[in-house]
């Protein structure tokens, strides 16, 4: 039976830059799609920006542009990257949009007609000098519990207590540095509690992972609060309807954008927006989403479609974190990996497989480590599955122009190959994708084991044994079209170019029981290289290099950097920090942020790449005197050996600043 699905990833935040943490989520998303689609279902992709809130407000005053103006250039940045890495949304649109306003509107209403909304006071953090209110995240203050200094006001980092913002000590407003004052202030609250005897047996269906809801139980028993929707102005989301001043908090209508971005592709596709959400649809309704992010759709998001008459998700697939060489990703350690530093220099479809081997359906995190990404690439697609056609496709083109045998020389191989086909496909349908890619390599071991033990290349040797040539080979590439129709929904442009080089119509998973028999392909190209060291290597050093370029400094404090670990004299008095003057400067090619410096300490010169393009150009340093860390072990680089570090201070852009020259100064001295 046609299933019919529409499907969502969460809507990532348009205040930063797609990250390979994200992309676990919206890869693993596609394939189930890609997979649904191959087995002839309809399905709909969908997702957004999800645009609104304080964060989004305060980094556009902080760049001098509207809102508006930073969601649109972050968009265009999302659905770039997006696009890059294949993944295959039928529609991506923004939570601000006028479909989002006019469903946030009407849920909103329906909820409060039904008696689910309530008003009261409350008081808040409030900042006096930029005269708005402050979320928790945007004060900070001394640990209630511990006294750590520069807390959060609604956790400490260093002892772990949680707490309320009016507990800290000596709070401060991360915005604009003034002392917090309470205020109160009218708001809007979603009465949860209306629901709980619904979403207790909601939770307990099959709607969520069991492990998932087993954790939401443990939160009945804690009890249902009222949730806070509304929040005051000024803020970047939509007004609520009969309250001026008051505007929908970001999560409120931030998982309604999902129906937002459907009805805007709905309008313009012809597909029945209403059938899918009326309440006693048929069709499916499917949520991707991390871990985090549960409570949102596992309580706030069924009860206020309920309240509203809409239907209900269908299922609620969480997946686990990413962590890189088993650590959270991190910027110093250059594994925080934006999505577009990672395409600088690899190909997409490598992240897209390695992300299918590692994932399953459970909410266990998932580690990217990037020498075993280095092995499995090279040994799963390029030693195994590409080596399949290129082993075989040669002698078809060159003997037989193209031209593949007849008949299947080995049924019962093919027959194994063809078997394994609804296994392979409930795994897909499970989101068991490490278990399914396990599958489709034993099976591509199985073809080239075909191909050893057939020796086409021996055989080509012989006289009078071209049909055996033309018959192993023509097996062999009969082996690789269903790899191929397995792996597409992981890798759809390396199937597309197989398509081609197969020279068949797209494939879809009903076609995988027929063989190519007196058929003519085309031309094989090869498909796919190996993943070279240098390329990781440049993907870390990249990733540190944008690190240090950080955008111009705010008091918003989500962009400063934490000092760092503390160190003790001993560490401190082993570096050697000396006077260098810069003898030469030159651009390096291929570098955004680099300047290869040549500097004189007295008695040697040493080479270093220093991160400061953006405030010097070479010709103005050359001359100039700085501090330089003379005693660094020297690191390769990938544009050569960097023997040390100058040191510059400044926010960062065009602000860095390094010594001018002082006559009290030589090259070598050492700094005291
Ligand atoms: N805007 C909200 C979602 C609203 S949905 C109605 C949000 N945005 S986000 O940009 O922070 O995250 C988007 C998705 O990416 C979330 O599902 C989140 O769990 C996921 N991930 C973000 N970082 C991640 C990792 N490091 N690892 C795996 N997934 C991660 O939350
Ligand atoms: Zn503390």
């Amino acid at each position: 039976m046609q299933r019919k699905i529409l499907v969502t990833s969460a809507l990532p935040y348009a205040n930063g830059s797609i990250h390979l943490g994200h992309l676990v989520e919206y890869i693993q998303t596609d394939i189930w799609v890609r997979f649904q689609k191959m087995r002839g279902h309809e399905c709909h992709y969908v997702c957004a920006d999800d645009a609104h809130g304080t964060p989004i407000m305060l980094r556009a005053q902080n760049e001098g542009i509207t809102p508006e103006q930073l969601i649109a250039d972050v968009s265009k940045e999302h659905q770039a990257d997006f696009a890059e890495f294949a993944i295959g949304f039928d529609n991506y649109h923004s939570t601000h949009s006028e479909e989002n306003r006019q469903l946030a509107s009407q849920i909103y209403l329906a909820n409060r007609d039904a008696g689910h909304i309530e008003s009261r006071t409350i008081s808040q953090a409030y900042d006096p000098e930029k005269e708005m209110f402050l979320p928790d995240r945007f004060i900070r203050g001394e640990c209630p519990k511990c006294g750590a200094a520069d807390q959060y006001g609604d956790n400490c980092e260093v002892c772990g207590a949680t707490y309320d913002p009016t507990e800290l000590k000596n709070p401060v407003s991360a915005v604009s540095g003034a002392t917090p004052i309470t205020k109160e202030s009218e708001h809007y609250f979603f009465k949860l509690g209306n629901f709980e005897p619904l979403l207790r047996e909601w939770t307990q269906g099959d709607h969520l992972q069991a492990e998932v809801g087993r954790k939401l139980g443990e939160w009945f028993d804690s009890g249902l609060q009222d949730w806070d929707i509304s929040r005051d102005a000024p803020y970047f989301g939509f007004e609520i309807p009969d309250a001026p001043n008051k505007f929908f908090y970001v999560w409120m209508d931030a998982p309604i954008g999902y129906l937002a971005s459907f009805k805007n592709y709905c309008d313009r596709s012809g597909v029945d927006f209403n059938e899918f959400m009326c309440a006693d649809s048929p069709t499916e309704m499917v949520h991707f989403i991390g871990k985090d992010i549960i409570y949102f759709h596992a309580l706030f998001w069924p009860a206020m479609l309920k309240g509203a008459g809409f239907r209900l998700p269908n299922r609620v697939y969480a997946h686990g974190f990413l962590t890189v060489d088993g650590k959270k990703m991190s910027k110093s350690r250059g594994t925080f990996i934006k999505a577009r530093t990672y395409l600088n220099h690899l190909n997409p479809e490598y992240l897209r497989y390695y992300f299918a081997a590692k994932l399953n359906n459970t909410i266990e995190d998932i580690d990217l480590s990037l020498e075993d990404f280095q092995n499995r690439i090279n040994s799963d697609l390029v030693g195994k599955v590409v080596n399949i056609a290129s082993r075989c496709a040669g002698f078809i083109n060159k003997r037989f122009e193209g031209k593949l045998s007849d008949s299947l020389a080995d049924e019962a191989l093919f027959k194994a190959f063809t078997e394994q086909s609804e296994s392979i496909a409930r795994r897909y349908d499970n989101r068991e994708f490490a278990q399914a890619m396990r599958e489709i390599m034993a099976l591509a071991d199985k073809a080239n084991q075909y191909i050893d033990e057939q020796k086409p290349w021996v055989l080509a040797k012989e006289e009078g044994k071209d049909a055996e040539v033309q018959a192993v080979c023509s097996m062999g590439i009969n082996l690789f079209r269903i790899l191929i129709a397995y792996l597409k929904p992981v890798l759809p442009r390396t199937a597309e170019q197989s398509e081609a080089f197969l020279n068949i119509d797209s494939l879809q998973w009903s076609d995988i029981g027929q063989p190519l028999l007196g058929h003519t392909i085309s031309v094989f190209k090869p498909l796919m290289t190996r993943v070279e060291q240098d390329k990781i290597d440049a993907i870390v050093e990249e990733s540190k290099e944008n690190m240090t370029a950080t955008p111009a400094p705010t008091k918003n404090t989500e962009n400063i950097d934490p000092i760092a670990e503390e160190i003790q004299f001993d560490d401190f008095a082993k570096i050697d920090l000396r006077i260098a003057k810069i003898v030469n400067a030159e651009h390096v090619e291929g570098a955004e942020k680099l300047l290869k410096l040549t500097l004189d300490i007295g008695l040697t010169e040493k080479q270093v790449f220093a991160g400061i393009k953006s405030a010097y150009a070479p010709e103005d340093l050359v001359g100039k005197l700085t501090v330089m860390v003379a005693n660094l072990a020297p690191r390769k680089m990938r544009f050569g050996l960097s023997e040390g570090m100058v040191l510059a201070a400044g926010p960062g852009g065009k602000d860095l600043f390094i010594l001018n020259p002082d006559e009290g100064a030589t090259p070598g001295m050492r700094v005291k």
